[in-house]
């Protein structure tokens, strides 16, 4: 898959350092980034490792420039997040430590993860992550070529729809998405102060089928 100046490929365990390392300087104080490098390399491994995980890699001159992340049968990836916590025990245990003001969050992430399920559609749903591109890439089309090269796999195996959730606040996140395609599905509020977008894209509204 190459797209302009950017080489897409999947990725594989060597490239899990780099993908820490991105989701680390690009989403800054959000939550899974307190939980820490530990945290993410067992989370980005565990999707990874998930039979309808899909993770890839944007990269130039050899060098990994940002990535996209996410799974088919979500509620199956959260289910099996919980039947290995036990990796996620002491990632987890050592940030709540470091910083006791992530208890809260810790808890309510635990259970967003327990009750983690979304509106039945007609056909596989595939959940997207997350997606990160270095902040000295950005705005070079990285998140752009990610994108589309995430919603492709998802088609090529067999998902009728994507979606994520981002802050109403993340304006290059929301222009991305809505300029992709993606249609807002509904405004929420994740605690009084973070106000969630939902978007989906369907199949059938990019290939016709
Ligand atoms: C959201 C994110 C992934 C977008 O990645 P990106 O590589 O900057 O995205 P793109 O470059 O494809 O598109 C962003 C902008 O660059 C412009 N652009 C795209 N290709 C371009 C190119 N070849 N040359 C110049 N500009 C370009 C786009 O028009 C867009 O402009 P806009 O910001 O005015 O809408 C990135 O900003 C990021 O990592 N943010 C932090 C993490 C995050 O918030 N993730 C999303 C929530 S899960």
């Amino acid at each position: 898959m190459q797209d302009h100046k950017f080489l897409i490929r999947c990725a594989t365990t060597s490239d899990l350092q780099a993908i820490t390392a991105i989701h680390l300087s690009s989403f800054g104080d959000a939550f899974l980034a307190q939980l820490g490098r530990r945290f993410l390399w067992q989370y980005y491994q565990l999707i990874l490792r998930f039979r309808g995980g899909i993770l890839l890699v944007a990269e130039s001159d050899q060098i990994t420039r940002g990535f996209a992340a996410g799974f088919l049968e979500p509620d199956v990836f959260y289910r099996e997040m919980i039947r290995n916590r036990w990796r996620f025990v002491w990632p987890v245990a050592l940030a709540a430590v470091q910083n006791p003001a992530l208890l809260g969050r810790i808890l309510a992430g635990f259970r967003l993860v327990r009750h983690a399920t979304r509106a039945s559609v007609d056909g596989l749903a595939c959940e997207l992550s997350s997606i990160a591109v270095l902040p000295e890439d950005s705005s070079r089309g990285a998140g752009t070529c990610l994108l589309r090269a995430f919603i492709d796999a998802s088609w090529s195996r067999d998902a009728e729809m994507v979606y994520l959730t981002t802050d109403s606040t993340n304006l290059v996140a929301n222009a991305l998405y809505r300029r992709e395609g993606f249609a807002l599905v509904q405004t929420f509020h994740r605690s009084a102060d973070r106000e969630m977008n939902e978007y989906a894209i369907y199949r059938s509204s990019t290939t016709g089928d």
